[in-house]
């Protein structure tokens, strides 16, 4: 396990695997959120005095550090928004509405989150461009091939995850952004699943837009980022407009907007997250991204070997790179299996995981999932397994 003892939640015996819907929060995230609100709170951007100011440093402090960590170009190509969901919706009804045209081809797959489908089809309905989907392959992964031949002179964008959050597949994402670069196609990457647990290099894989969330990286909830890249970010289309993003306005009409990154966040942003995030963004940097991939995948195939010694299980996802495994026990439904977990405080999700196209490529709708982190460790997967073992007093827990 990697430096469990920052993580407070913890201490009593709490065995958290669901750790693709939230992650547990260090100690120096929580502190420094209770610094901006015990020792310095002000608003960004708004102030000359010594507390504003120091929250503006804090804040476009944060904004360097998410440029650093993805390796983007410029703090330009970085604004806060909520979380993934926003940022989707941004580069989707706020650049893509004016980008597509009928008939255009966006490509998507089945395993995509709500955040990266419902946006895509409202818009579609408006526009008449097409979705297509791209094949998944026996092990419900991205292929190359699959791309290549969905690809076609109309095809504008490609909008995946990096990281799928139900399947847990990695995607070749460097090899499919060359691909949209010699096909001149827009790539949309959903980093949520990805960016606490994998290194991510904006410009190495080419990419166009991109969105996550903090809370899935150690950080808190309700903040998250849009990245674009500056010349493609400079014609998305503000959704909000309010203070802080104008420069002028005046009764006959007229009104001037700031330039990037501030035209893009109207308002009072969630200042307390963004520090957090910062935090969180250290203490990643600090451990080290590829020292948390290779202990989860030294826990996934503990796991896995573990896993396999039960009787009537059934692994989905066993041959992927991240932390997370689908499973079903016999013919439980997985909530029940949930619900039996949780009374030796084993926290795991039951399903379809946000994902709900996937069951027309799985064939199930619902499945448990277990998602691994870096304060996870093998002790608690023995925990897992000697309940599952016990798969007879499933439904006990229930009456
Ligand atoms: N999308 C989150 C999950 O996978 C909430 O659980």
């Amino acid at each position: 396990m990697l430096n469990r003892e920052d993580f407070e939640i913890l201490n009593d015996g709490l065995i958290y695997f669901d750790n693709a819907a939230t992650t547990m929060k260090p100690r120096c995230v929580v502190d420094s959120i209770v610094e901006y609100y015990t020792k310095y709170t002000a608003n960004a951007h708004r102030g000359d005095y010594d507390n504003s100011l120091r929250v503006d440093k804090k804040y476009e402090g944060v904004r360097e550090k998410v440029k650093n960590f993805i390796n983007a170009d410029s703090v330009k190509e970085i604004i806060f928004t909520k979380g993934s969901t926003e940022s989707f919706n941004m580069i989707i009804f706020g650049f893509m509405s004016v980008y597509l045209k009928k008939g255009d081809e966006v490509l998507l797959t089945k395993g995509e989150h709500a955040s990266n489908v419902l946006p895509w089809l409202n818009l579609s309905k408006k526009i008449g461009f097409n979705i297509k989907y791209i094949e998944l392959d026996e092990n419900y992964r991205v292929t190359l091939d699959a791309v290549k031949k969905n690809i076609s002179d109309k095809t504008k964008v490609i909008s995946l995850a990096h990281i799928t959050n139900a399947i847990g597949d990695v995607r070749p994402i460097e090899e499919i952004g060359k691909l949209c670069l010699e096909n001149d196609i827009l790539f949309v990457l959903d980093a949520t699943q990805s960016i606490g647990h994998l290194k991510i290099d904006v410009k190495k894989y080419n990419i166009s837009f991109m969105g996550f969330s903090a809370h899935k990286m150690l950080g808190p909830t309700g903040v998250g980022v849009l990245y674009g890249k500056e010349e493609i970010l400079e014609n998305l289309v503000p959704i909000e407009y309010g203070g802080g993003m104008n420069t002028a306005f005046s009764s006959d009409g007229y009104y001037e907007i700031k330039s990037l990154p501030a035209r893009l966040e109207a308002g009072t942003r969630n200042i307390a997250g963004v520090i957090g995030m910062g935090s969180a963004i250290d203490y990643l940097t600090s451990v080290g991204m590829d020292k948390i991939h290779n202990y989860e995948m030294e826990l996934k195939k503990y796991l896995i070997n573990r896993m396999k010694s039960i009787p009537n299980i059934k692994l989905y996802n066993e041959d992927n790179d991240s932390g997370v495994l689908l499973f079903n026990v016999g013919n439980y439904f997985s909530q029940d299996v949930a619900i039996y977990l949780n009374q030796f405080k084993i926290c795991i999700r039951a399903g379809n995981h946000c994902a709900k196209m996937l069951h027309e490529v799985i064939c199930s709708s619902n499945t448990c999932r277990v998602s691994l982190y870096l304060y996870n460790n093998k002790e608690e997967i023995d925990k897992l397994v000697d309940a599952l073992m016990n798969q007879d007093k499933i439904l006990d827990t229930l009456v």
